[in-house]
C-alpha cells in the first residue's frame, strides 16, 4: 500500500480539510459515551495546528437524513469535546459547504456532520469540487470510515488539490498490514461472534493466509455441527455448514489448522442467571445452549496463543457479557495479553472484552475500526485507501 503521508505534506499557511471518523457512540441526552474515536483524531489536528495550517475537521454522526441537520445529528457534542481536550475553543460551522467561514492560520473549526450533505453518501463528483475549493490540502483520518466510498471519504481524495492520509489511518493501515502482509508465524487468527453469514468471507480470506483459526461463538458451533459433533438448541446457521466445511478443508489442505473445543459450558436457558454445566463436547444434550467454550478448551488455545508469533482477534468466543459464560473469552483475553505475539483487536464487541478484562495496555494495536477492520480483513481494498493511493 503506498499512499502519501501527511507529514510529508509542506502545510504552512496552508487550508488543511481533515476527514475524521467521530461517530462516536451517545446516550438518550446526546452525551458522548465513548470519546476513543476523538482522542485517537487529536495527533492529526495538533499536527496541522503546529505546523501553522488554518484547519478544518469534519465528521459524520450517525446515518442521518440528507439536507437537513436535526439535533441528533449534530457534531455540536464533539465540537465542545475537542475543544476541551485542545484547551481552545472549536467552533462549529453549519452549512459550510460553499465557504462564507473564516479560519485562519493556527485555527481550528469543525464542519458540521458532513453526512447531511445532499451528495455524500452518493460520492457526488460535484459535492466534492465545491469542498474541495474549501482547501488546498484533504487529510483522510478516517480509517473507521474507509469502508464507505462517500464524498468525503472518496470523491475528493480525487478531487483535492494535494490528498494524503493522516497518522490515524497510517498507523491503522500499517499494522493491519504487519498482521496479514508479512507476519510473523503462527499466524493465529480469532473470528468469534453470532453469525457465520456475515462472516463467511472473512473466514474464507484467513483460511488461505493464517497457520490456526481459532473460531468462537455462533461462528463456532456451525464448524462443530460441520464437523458432525451435537449442538443442541445453541446458535448455529445450518445452512453454512458446507461453508464451515470448505473452510476446514482449505485449512487442512495447506496443513493448518481450525481448533475444534473439546469441551464446552451450556445451560438450558440464554441468561445472566442460568446455570452453567461444564461438558465434553461430545455430550451436548438435545436441549443444551453451548454459551461458553470449556476450560480445556480454553487452556488449549491459550497455549497456542502463547507460541503465536502474530494474532488478529475479532470477535469474543462466549457470552462474556454474563460471567457464567465469560471464562473463555477472559481467558484469550488474557493470553493474547500475555504472549509474545504482535496483536491486533479489532471490532465493537471485541473492544468491550478488551475493556471488561483490563488488558488493552497490553495489545499492540487497538483499532478504531468496526466495518472497516473486517472489510480489510476480508481482503478488499477499502474506496477510501484506493483513492488515497491513487493519488500517490
Ligand atoms: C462506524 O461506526 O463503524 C463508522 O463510523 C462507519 O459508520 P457507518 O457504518 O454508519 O458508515
Ligand atoms: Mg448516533
Amino acid at each position: 500500500m503506498h499512499f502519501r503521508r501527511l507529514n510529508e505534506v509542506d502545510l504552512a499557511g496552508k487550508r488543511v480539510f481533515i476527514r475524521a471518523d467521530l461517530n462516536v457512540p451517545q446516550d438518550d441526552a446526546l452525551r458522548i459515551t465513548d470519546d476513543t474515536r476523538i482522542r485517537a483524531s487529536l495527533p492529526a489536528i495538533e499536527h496541522c495546528l503546529g505546523a501553522g495550517a488554518a484547519v478544518m475537521i469534519t465528521s459524520h454522526l450517525g446515518r442521518p437524513k440528507e439536507g437537513v441537520v436535526r439535533p441528533e445529528d449534530s457534531l455540536a457534542p464533539v465540537a465542545e469535546r475537542i475543544g476541551h481536550l485542545l484547551g481552545r475553543p472549536v467552533p462549529l460551522v453549519q452549512d459550510w459547504v460553499d465557504g462564507g467561514f473564516e479560519v485562519h492560520p493556527g485555527e481550528v473549526v469543525l464542519l458540521e456532520n458532513c453526512r447531511c450533505n445532499v451528495g455524500e453518501k452518493a460520492d457526488d463528483a460535484g459535492l466534492a469540487k465545491r469542498m474541495a475549493a474549501l482547501c488546498d490540502v484533504y487529510v483522510n483520518d478516517a480509517f473507521g470510515t474507509a469502508h464507505r466510498a462517500e464524498a468525503t471519504t472518496h470523491a475528493l481524495a480525487l478531487h483535492a488539490a494535494v490528498a494524503c492520509a493522516g497518522p490515524l489511518m497510517a498507523a491503522e493501515l500499517d499494522a493491519l498490514g504487519r498482521a496479514l502482509g508479512s507476519p510473523r508465524r503462527p499466524l493465529v487468527a480469532i473470528v468469534g461472534g453470532a453469525k457465520v453469514s456475515t462472516k463467511v468471507s472473512i473466514l474464507q480470506a484467513l483460511a488461505e493466509r493464517v497457520d490456526q483459526l481459532i473460531v468462537g461463538g455462533g461462528i463456532a458451533n456451525t464448524f462443530l455441527l460441520a464437523a458432525g459433533l451435537p449442538i443442541g438448541r445453541s446458535l448455529a446457521e445450518r445452512e453454512m455448514t458446507d461453508q464451515a466445511r470448505a473452510v476446514l478443508d482449505a485449512m487442512s489442505a495447506r496443513g493448518a489448522a481450525v481448533p475444534i473445543p473439546v469441551d464446552v459450558v451450556c445451560a438450558k436457558e440464554f441468561s445472566a442467571g442460568a446455570e452453567p454445566t461444564t461438558k465434553p463436547v461430545e455430550e451436548v444434550a438435545e436441549d443444551d445452549l453451548i454459551l461458553d467454550i470449556g476450560p480445556r478448551t480454553a487452556a488449549s488455545l491459550a497455549a497456542l496463543l502463547g507460541q503465536a508469533g502474530t494474532i488478529v482477534w475479532n470477535g469474543p468466543v462466549g457470552v462474556f457479557e454474563f460471567d457464567a459464560f465469560a471464562n473463555g473469552t477472559r481467558t484469550l483475553a488474557e493470553a493474547i495479553a500475555q504472549s509474545d505475539a504482535w496483536s491486533i483487536a479489532g471490532g465493537g464487541d471485541t473492544v468491550a472484552a478488551i475493556s471488561r478484562f483490563g488488558v488493552a495496555e497490553r495489545i499492540d494495536y487497538i483499532s478504531t475500526g468496526g466495518g472497516a477492520f473486517l472489510e480489510f480483513l476480508e481482503g478488499r481494498t477499502l474506496p477510501a485507501v484506493a483513492a488515497l493511493m491513487k493519488r500517490a
